[in-house]
């Protein structure tokens, strides 16, 4: 099921327009989430009876979608965005594998999200595992902190993930396409057609450490990935910094010279991308395992 009817407030309705456009690409050319990383997740909710999976940011799918396999016991999954088309893409990647888990899509700004009804599991108890993979830093990450706290079950843990971006790798042919993009729209990092990229204020841990989750472990899981031009040039269409309508009448034109400069970097028709899946486990102090 989806609820509210209405958009549960808390952010500038362009940040969900941001995301509206990019679903379908989303779906079909984002990398998921590496297996080791998915075994770490695993592990928090191993041996529990009826486990619950509160995911911000759901996107596609993508951590659910990974998590089902890995956790034959996951009971209920609450997913979370602000784009009810990202919603519509994780319900049809989700439900062939449901399972007899439930799910429940919220539409919804993180910071805002409440259970619509008591999670399965001990009464007055919540999510097990909350998790916001390369979602946290379009949130106002305290407030999700806060959240988190209020709902998380008593022994929960919280998984802050991500691994970069085509943007921020840093690889021959990343730097000579961010040059291109930079080329037609400026030298700043475009989120979307309204707004520049804004570092975080705070690092995450930083934000940990001032939150009731200040027992953190971080995890990093080197990952290999293989790209072709054409992928290459699907995942651009998917991101906030290099999204069709950024580019105006002009898009036609940049495709054609991205998709030149990729075939020349590539290598039997093939771009490498070692990227760096990071993993932030963090914990109420005195509740680890
Ligand atoms: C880069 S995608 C990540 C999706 C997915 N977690 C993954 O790893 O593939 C970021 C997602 O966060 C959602 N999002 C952005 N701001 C949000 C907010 N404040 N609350 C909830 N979702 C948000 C976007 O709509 C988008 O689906």
């Amino acid at each position: 099921m989806t609820y509210p009817d209405e958009f549960l407030p808390s952010l500038p309705p362009q940040q969900e327009a941001l995301f509206a456009a990019a679903a379908a690409d989303y779906a079909r050319y984002r990398p998921g989430v590496p297996d080791a990383a998915v075994r770490v997740l695993a592990d928090i909710l191993r041996g529990r009876s009826a486990p619950v999976l509160l995911d911000l940011g759901t996107g596609t799918g993508q951590v659910p979608r990974a998590l089902l396999p890995a956790v034959p016991a996951l009971t209920h999954i609450e997913a979370v965005d602000v784009s009810r088309q990202m919603l519509d893409q994780a319900r049809n990647a989700l439900a062939p594998v449901l399972g007899h888990c439930t799910l429940t899509l919220v539409h919804a700004a993180a910071d805002a999200y409440e259970p619509l009804a008591p999670l399965p599991g001990e009464e007055d108890s919540g999510p097990d595992l909350i998790t916001c993979c390369r979602s946290y830093h379009w949130m106002d990450g305290p407030a999700v902190l806060t959240m988190a706290d209020r709902v998380a079950a008593p022994d929960a843990a919280v998984a802050i993930m991500g691994d970069g971006s085509l943007w921020t790798h840093d690889a021959d042919w990343t730097r000579a396409l961010r040059e291109v993009i930079q080329s037609y729209l400026g030298s700043e990092r475009r989120a979307g057609a309204s707004a520049t990229y804004a570092e975080p204020r705070r690092s995450y841990e930083e934000d940990l450490a001032a939150s009731a989750w200040s027992d953190v472990t971080e995890r990093r899981f080197p990952v290999t990935r293989t790209w072709t031009p054409a992928t290459v040039v699907g995942y651009l269409h998917s991101t906030s910094f290099a999204q069709p309508d950024l580019f105006q009448d002009r898009h036609e034109a940049f495709e054609a010279e991205a998709r030149q400069l990729l075939d020349a970097y590539a290598k039997d028709g093939v771009l490498q991308e070692e990227a760096v899946f990071t993993v932030l486990l963090a914990r109420r102090p005195g509740t680890a395992s």
